[in-house]
């Protein structure tokens, strides 16, 4: 069988190992997916090793996206654009092609829940490495326009500017924050540290919708305030499993089914 793994530093609470066994089942393909941990200064070495070992392709995560990047031979141009990798491929070359994910699963995961992007106003918080990914495929969806802010407001604006060809976007800082947004996503780690952004009360239209890239057993301090305010809510499980199903349709050529994996990754962290 084929060989695939998930790096990361943490790694053991990663739920990739389980997803891609289920996706490997559905679709009959005979692989075997693991988990490891990299050491921080040696992301490079680690892949190199793994692909000596046979293995054929990997998924990154924190910290390690960037050295992803680093060390691809080639780049699909939206992991060019986010300048991060969280899928690794060895192509038949030998050689190693990166790509990005992330942000094909965010909108995957909007498109499953019916949430419409075409011609609405989105607010996008955060300026880091998952901000980064979303950013192109979201754009492509076009939305009326994107408003990116971050607690580093000019962090925003660099990014804006590297996407500015790509849609209407603009940034700023929290305190300029013009409501109200059809759809607002959470992409900082402030839920990581039970944190909530300064956001302002008159936030969502009628019907808006919030999405936290962060999930978790409990509801995160963003959803449970959006849900205060009257916003449909969605937490970024479901991401996490479509950004697997590209990952995995890369290397395998086919398309699981998201559907039952889904449930079965929910009821895991309930
Ligand atoms: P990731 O790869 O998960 O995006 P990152 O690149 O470290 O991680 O980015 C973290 C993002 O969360 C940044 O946009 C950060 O804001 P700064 O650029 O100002 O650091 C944001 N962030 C982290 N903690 C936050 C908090 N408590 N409130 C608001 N934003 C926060």
């Amino acid at each position: 069988s084929d060989r695939y793994c998930v790096f990361g530093n943490p790694i053991e609470h990663s739920k990739s190992p389980l997803i891609h066994t289920e996706f490997a089942q559905q679709t009959k393909q005979d692989i075997e997916y693991t988990k490891e941990r990299a050491p921080l200064d040696g992301f490079a070495e680690t892949w190199r090793s793994f692909v000596e070992k046979g293995g054929r392709g990997a998924n990154v995560t924190v910290p390690f996206k960037g050295d992803a990047f680093a060390l691809c031979d080639t780049l699909s141009k939206r992991a060019q654009r986010a300048k991060a990798v969280n899928t690794l491929t060895v192509g038949g070359n030998g050689l190693t092609y990166g790509d990005n994910t992330d942000g094909v699963g965010l909108i995957r995961d909007l498109n499953y829940h019916r949430v419409p992007l075409t011609d609405k106003r989105v607010l996008v918080i955060g300026a880091g490495g998952a901000v980064r990914g979303a950013l192109e495929p979201l754009l492509a969806e076009q939305p009326g326009e994107v408003v990116l802010v971050n607690r580093t407001a000019e962090k925003a604006q660099q990014l804006a500017d590297d996407f500015a060809d790509l849609g209407e976007l603009h940034s700023g800082g929290f305190k300029e924050i013009k409501g109200p947004f059809d759809v607002v996503i959470n992409g900082s780690s402030a839920s990581l540290n039970g944190e909530l952004p300064p956001l302002p009360g008159n936030l969502f239209t009628e019907g808006a919708w919030a999405y936290d890239m962060m999930y978790g057993a409990v509801q995160t301090v963003f959803l449970k305030w959006a849900g205060t305010h009257g916003a449909k809510r969605l937490d970024g499980l479901g991401m996490l499993v479509e950004q697997a199903a590209e990952a995995f349709f890369l290397w395998r050529n086919v398309r699981p089914d998201t559907t039952q994996v889904r449930q079965m990754i929910r009821q895991m962290l309930n």
